[in-house]
């Protein structure tokens, strides 16, 4: 019988020094069971950011932030980006397990069978600006679904978890496709059922009535690889959010538009448009260096989009796989000599033998060449947070579900160290000066 591990907390007061349980995972850091702290010894925890702090148990996504290592359900990325598609990484966050053949065939039809979204929902995007920012669109759009399926929104009726998290991958696409066709002023383009999940979001985002469209295949096939890449990524700030929407009993649908709010930040999923807004401002390999050397500047607060991670120090296994992407995907377009690329390798070359990016261990993100991929399919830089939004929906309604089937889940409510005033009272207005 293993020996229970315990941490012991001396509180330097004299009083008996009080212990919590240590807990092992199948992989990763041990964690200390500070449930019982407060009670016991009326003090919180402070870790702003959360930068120690395990918010819960998930079997779902493990990162080894000094290994570069990545794994869904166990499966290294490298071997899921190199061997599956994205609905199959769909169906192994949801199930635990990558899907058989035929449990495929049937996975594709159910994703199918609910690509469309109600003609209604369509009235939505006229209420917006023809400029509005996607994003913007999209947490309005994605948070409306909640006001169409009130039959299946029955949390803890496992049924309509699942048929939620179809609804949610199925239509993510056709929400983004229409978002990008209300900004340019063309007509919403409806699914096509025939083609794969990633063709059909190119024949929603680029064909028109007015003439024949097919994906090009190899660009749809590493546009799916971008989606895999995006899939899911542990407890990150927008899936943190998405489980503390959900943990007060929410709708998965309002619960992923919190998510995609959040992705919406430049520290975290708007870094890839961040990355090529940056780049197209260096411009030249000749200004790389005037960029370090702000990036190093504590005086400035610019910072060099696409590098360094809270929980890699050592390289995004991503970055790599997107700067394979890269290659194959300007190869296809003939545009090997990309000037965009060209500098995004030179930028990357000078960073990684830089003393400032070693010692503080900064790597490019997955962020750094994605917006040069998704600008080469030819994916406006507006679009390129929406699509990780789209990409991570699956990652969160797998993440939205294991919380809300944990039977430890309750209602998340952090503490605080309060600095405010101390209690005092009420001056009447007239008396005030
Ligand atoms: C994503 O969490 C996830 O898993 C996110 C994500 C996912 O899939 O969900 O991987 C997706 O969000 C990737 C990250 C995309 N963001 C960017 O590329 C924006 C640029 N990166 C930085 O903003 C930053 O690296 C963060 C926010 C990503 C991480 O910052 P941390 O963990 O809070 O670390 P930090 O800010 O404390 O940085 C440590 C040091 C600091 O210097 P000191 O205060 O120690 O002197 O490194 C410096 C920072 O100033 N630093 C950078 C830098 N990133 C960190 N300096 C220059 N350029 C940078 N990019």
């Amino acid at each position: 019988m293993e020996e229970k591990r315990v941490a012991t907390l001396d509180l330097g007061n004299g009083k008996k020094p009080t212990e919590f349980p240590v807990m092992s995972g199948s992989a990763g850091p041990d964690v200390i069971d500070i449930r019982t702290l407060h009670a016991k010894t009326g003090m919180f925890t402070y870790d702003p950011g959360f930068v120690s702090t395990a918010s819960c148990r998930s079997n779902i996504t493990f990162i080894d932030g000094d290994k570069g290592m990545l794994l869904y359900r166990g499966y290294p990325i490298e071997q899921l980006a190199e061997q599956c598609d994205f609905m199959e990484v769909c169906y192994l966050l949801m199930n635990a397990e990558l899907p058989t053949a035929n449990q495929k065939v049937l996975f594709d039809k159910t994703i199918h069978g609910h690509s469309m979204v109600h003609e209604q929902l369509a009235r939505f995007y006229t209420g917006f600006r023809r400029d509005a920012h996607p994003m913007a669109v999209m947490v309005g759009v994605v948070g409306a679904l909640s006001a169409f399926y009130h039959e299946a929104m029955d949390i803890s009726d496992a049924s309509h978890r699942e048929l939620s998290a179809f609804r949610l991958i199925a239509k993510l696409p056709t929400i983004t496709a229409m978002a990008y066709k209300y900004n340019i002023g063309q007509p919403f383009v409806y699914p096509h059922n025939d083609l794969s999940y990633a063709a059909n979001f190119m024949h929603m985002m680029f064909s028109t009535p007015a003439e024949e469209y097919r994906p090009n295949l190899i660009l749809a096939k590493a546009l799916d690889r971008i989606l895999i890449l995006h899939a899911d990524h542990e407890q990150n700030a927008s899936t943190s959010t998405v489980r503390l929407a959900g943990s007060s009993g929410a709708n998965p649908f309002a619960c992923i538009s919190a998510g995609i709010a959040c992705l919406w930040g430049p520290a975290h999923g708007g870094a890839n448009e961040a990355c090529l807004s940056m780049l197209e401002e260096i411009g030249d390999e000749s200004r790389i260096n005037q960029y370090i050397k702000r990036a190093k500047d504590k005086n400035d607060d610019f910072r060099m989009m696409g590098f360094g991670h809270r929980v890699y120090k050592n390289f995004d296994p991503r970055a790599k796989l997107m700067r394979e992407t890269c290659h194959e995907v300007l190869g296809e377009m003939g545009l090997e000599d990309d000037p965009l690329f060209k500098l995004a390798l030179k930028l990357e070359k000078i960073a990684l033998e830089d003393e400032y990016f070693i010692s503080k261990k900064l790597y490019p993100n997955v962020d750094f060449y994605s917006g040069i991929v998704q600008r080469a399919l030819g994916i406006p830089v507006s679009m390129f947070t929406a699509i990780f939004a789209m990409a991570r929906t699956a990652g969160w309604i797998a993440q939205w579900s294991e919380m809300i089937s944990d039977p430890e889940y309750k209602l998340g409510r952090p503490r605080q160290l309060y600095n405010g005033a101390s209690v005092r009272r009420v001056t009447p207005i007239e008396l005030r000066k």
